[in-house]
């Protein structure tokens, strides 16, 4: 067994205050309507790398951010992040049937469900980031709000997911496939270090520009490698379907660049990442090691 570096010993504490978080408020399965709320729990709990929330503790750090107000953001974005992969999986979008090991919720809980789960998901963010204090300021609260808002709507989010879906069984020329990326995962990762900074103390205009430079290089890399790993890993290591991108024929950056130059592009947005963060000295360390993390990662 390899032993737990420090980096393993701070995320795994970090993924435990989140856990806690999201067990403690997340509503009961007893509650009515009991379905619907086991289906919201088995679709955040116990599950995947939790990389959103990792990125929200170590933006927080850095900005010597109080970590109850950002456990409330971290579990709000693990929030929006869910309801987008449930939503991802249905027939309708990639047709998955094993997501985090498990089914996927439409596979366990049937259609009409996996949808409303998604949908109240999204509600239940927006509620845990109106309901908890998150900052002395309300104003600056309110513009966290807007900020997750856009990431996740047509601009962000939603609307990357929508290009995917009208630009399946197509090629994109490359600023397009970027642009694609950048709003269906980078939008949620940078909300995620935006969001993690902003519940601290303010940020110089240069040391938002640099974060923001470190946020948008690693969403790009975070989609980028999740492309590498479809083509390259097996179901059993992701715990979702290797190989789908080819099966369903969507444009990614393995169809595009070839998987040598995909896995070169990571490591180049791995080194702007890094040098973003150069100017935050010895506070940088946790957003770097994720960096390390997302762009190395195996599943
Ligand atoms: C998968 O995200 C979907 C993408 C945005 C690429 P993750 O790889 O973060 O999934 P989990 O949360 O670890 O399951
Ligand atoms: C999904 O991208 C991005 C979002 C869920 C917003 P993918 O469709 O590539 O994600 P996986 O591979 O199914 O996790
Ligand atoms: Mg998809
Ligand atoms: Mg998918
Ligand atoms: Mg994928």
């Amino acid at each position: 067994m390899t032993p737990q570096t420090d980096f393993d010993l701070w995320s795994g504490t970090l993924c435990k205050t989140l856990e806690d978080f999201l067990q403690r408020h997340l509503p009961e399965a007893s509650i009515v309507p009991r379905r619907l709320h086991e289906a919201m729990r088995f679709s955040v709990l116990d599950g995947g790398k939790r990389v959103r929330p990792l990125l929200a503790f170590a933006a927080g750090e850095l900005a010597e951010a109080p970590l109850t107000s950002v456990t409330v953001v971290a579990a709000s974005i693990e929030l929006i992040h869910a309801y987008s992969l449930v939503h991802d999986d249905l027939p309708a979008m990639d047709n998955d049937t094993l997501r985090r090991g498990k089914p996927t919720c439409h596979v366990q809980f049937g259609e009409a469900l996996a949808l409303l789960a998604g949908d109240t998901l999204q509600s239940l963010a927006f509620q845990w980031l109106s309901e908890f204090p998150l900052h002395p300021d309300p104003r600056q609260q309110l513009l966290m709000i807007h900020q997750l808002a856009v990431a996740s709507g047509s601009r962000g989010m939603g609307g990357g997911q929508a290009i995917d879906l009208e630009s399946t069984d197509s090629t994109l020329p490359l600023p397009e496939l970027e642009a694609m990326h950048l709003k269906k995962t980078g939008a949620l990762i940078r909300a995620a270090v935006l969001l993690g900074a902003g519940c601290g103390r303010p940020l110089t205009t240069e040391e938002q520009q640099h974060l923001s430079r470190y946020a948008n290089a690693l969403g790009l890399a975070f989609q980028v490698v999740d492309d590498v790993l479809d083509a390259e890993m097996d179901t059993a290591t992701l715990g979702k379907t290797a190989g789908k991108d080819a099966a369903a024929n969507k444009p990614t950056y393995v169809s595009i660049m070839g998987l040598s130059q995909a896995k070169d592009f990571s490591r180049e947005l791995l080194w702007t990442a890094h040098e973003a963060l150069a100017p935050f000295g010895h506070r940088r360390r946790r957003l770097e090691e994720l960096a390390h993390f997302i762009v190395n990662r195996r599943s």
